[in-house]
């Protein structure tokens, strides 16, 4: 990814115009309207900039590398959670990544620390579960729960499951690009 916040934002664009209609295998949205729905939703409950862009991007691994999206046939978890952190790591600020890179954990834990989640998953989402290595144990789950960013990671889970409503109607990509570009910006004044 080229290192300006102008070129990144453009980037992120590019991605999803060229990859956002692919479909989300097993849901009846695409994987553009499914990110626009999750950072819609929050932009309306007022999230902040970190948890809106976190939510608009938290799927972007789908769209890097020749990997496409989960089938429903799969029987290995391809780990777009990870591809997707790494994808704009440099770029965005810890945070952010965080959400990005736990958001399949923060599924696993609370189907751990909350009975009823596992029953609000769409039927998709239940399957990958199993793929991602299934509900988190005890051990595993308190140590999650010390994650220094829980609090946003779970926002953006619940905005990554709220987000698959078909014909829910959402701006596109540029309609938050401002927001991206100012947390590209900010982070870029931490580091130096
Ligand atoms: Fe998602």
């Amino acid at each position: 990814m080229s290192h300006t916040p102008d070129t990144v934002v453009e980037t992120l664009a590019a991605l999803f115009a060229e990859q956002g209609a692919k479909s989300y295998l097993g849901e009846s949205v695409t994987m553009a309207e499914h990110m626009l729905q999750g950072a819609w939703l929050a932009e309306q409950q007022g999230e902040s900039d970190e948890i809106i862009v976190a939510a608009l991007l938290h799927d972007i691994g789908h769209f890097a590398g020749d990997r496409g999206t989960f089938a429903l046939t799969d029987t290995e978890d391809r780990c777009h959670e990870s591809t997707g952190a790494a994808l704009v790591e440099a770029h965005l600020p810890p945070a952010v990544v965080a959400c990005i890179r736990e958001h399949v954990a923060a599924k696993r834990y609370l189907c751990a620390v909350d009975p009823t989640y596992a029953d609000t998953l769409s039927k998709a989402s239940q399957h990958s579960l199993r793929l991602q290595g299934g509900p988190m144990s005890t051990e595993e789950a308190a140590d999650f729960a010390r994650h220094p960013h829980l609090e946003a990671i779970l926002k953006v889970r619940l905005l990554d499951d709220a987000g698959k409503e078909a014909g829910r109607r959402t701006p596109d990509f540029a309609h938050f690009a401002h927001r991206v570009r100012r947390l590209i910006e900010a982070h870029a004044r931490r580091a130096s």
